[in-house]
């Protein structure tokens, strides 16, 4: 299987004055094709820079980050930009749609940036909003929309372009818990069906499990990096009882043990 997106010794530090805030210190991390990945870690542990780094929204002060073979760390704004509109799909916590757009008219954008003709656009985003169960909705504004529903147009807003990696910050952390369940499931079954590689950042352990693997951050460097309980992988640590050195040091318990820090 190849890796999707592959990170070397890759570190963000800002800066604050005198001060250098070292937000990802030297992550490793491989992610291979269909892969789906849960990031965890303490508030402050570099999960959204880290997102923002793999979604090219922002680019490391070194270090290498491969994605799809090449080389964006090295890439300028423009390249990025490219790169962000043909390879990448996000999902956030707040949806992010436009407000005075429809559900079709926001589905189609991405593909507006692309280029696609406009009956090709319309076609696509039918189908796509058809997918996430929302035929019926395709002329109502996002007030006009649940919660959920929100969230449903935003993840065939990602699909719609079949990036190869899809980003998702908190994707369900707006949402109450049924709710929740809903759109994870229809996001995992999409993620499935379309072998779309995908990264999500979640504080839930339960949402994490839905995942293939749990990647744990502590002061921005990797600390677990293990198979989630559903592929074998064990219980998923208290991310309270993670912490560093990740190099085999005493800690609670053996499942619990930071083994692959790389
Ligand atoms: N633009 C910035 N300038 C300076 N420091 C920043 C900036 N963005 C983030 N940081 C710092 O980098 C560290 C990592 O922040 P980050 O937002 O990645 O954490 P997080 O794991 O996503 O936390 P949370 O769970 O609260 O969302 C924090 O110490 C934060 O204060
Ligand atoms: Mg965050």
């Amino acid at each position: 299987m190849t890796n999707v997106a592959e990170l070397h010794e890759l570190r963000k530090i800002y800066q604050m004055g005198t001060n250098e805030v070292h937000a990802l210190n030297g992550i490793e991390l491989s992610v291979a094709t269909g892969e789906f990945v849960a990031i965890m870690g303490a508030s402050g542990s570099g999960k959204s820079t880290l997102l923002n780094v793999l979604g090219c929204l922002d680019k490391p002060t070194s270090g290498v980050y491969l994605l799809d073979g090449h080389r964006v760390d090295q890439m300028d704004d423009e390249q990025l930009a490219a790169i962000r509109r043909t390879r990448l799909g996000f999902v956030f916590q707040s949806f992010n749609l436009l407000h005075r757009s429809t559900s079709l008219e926001n589905v189609e954008l991405p593909m507006v940036y692309l280029g696609i003709p406009r009956r090709e656009r319309i076609r696509r985003a039918r189908a796509a909003l058809e997918t996430v169960g929302l035929a019926q909705r395709l002329d109502h504004m996002p007030t006009q929309l649940s919660g959920g529903q929100q969230q449903r147009v935003a993840l065939a807003r990602a699909f719609v372009t079949e990036p190869k990696l899809l980003l998702a910050d908190e994707p369900t952390g707006n949402l109450d818990s049924r709710t929740s369940a809903e759109v994870l499931e229809l996001l995992t079954r999409l993620q499935r069906e379309g072998n779309i590689t995908m990264i999500m950042v979640t504080h839930d352990p339960d949402i994490a499990a839905f995942a293939h693997r749990v990647v744990i951050l502590h002061d921005g460097q990797v600390v677990y990096n293990r198979p989630s309980p559903s592929c074998g992988g064990p219980e998923i640590p208290h991310i309270k009882t993670i912490g560093l050195p990740a190099e085999p040091a005493p800690v609670p318990a053996a499942t619990q043990a930071p083994q692959e820090a790389a």
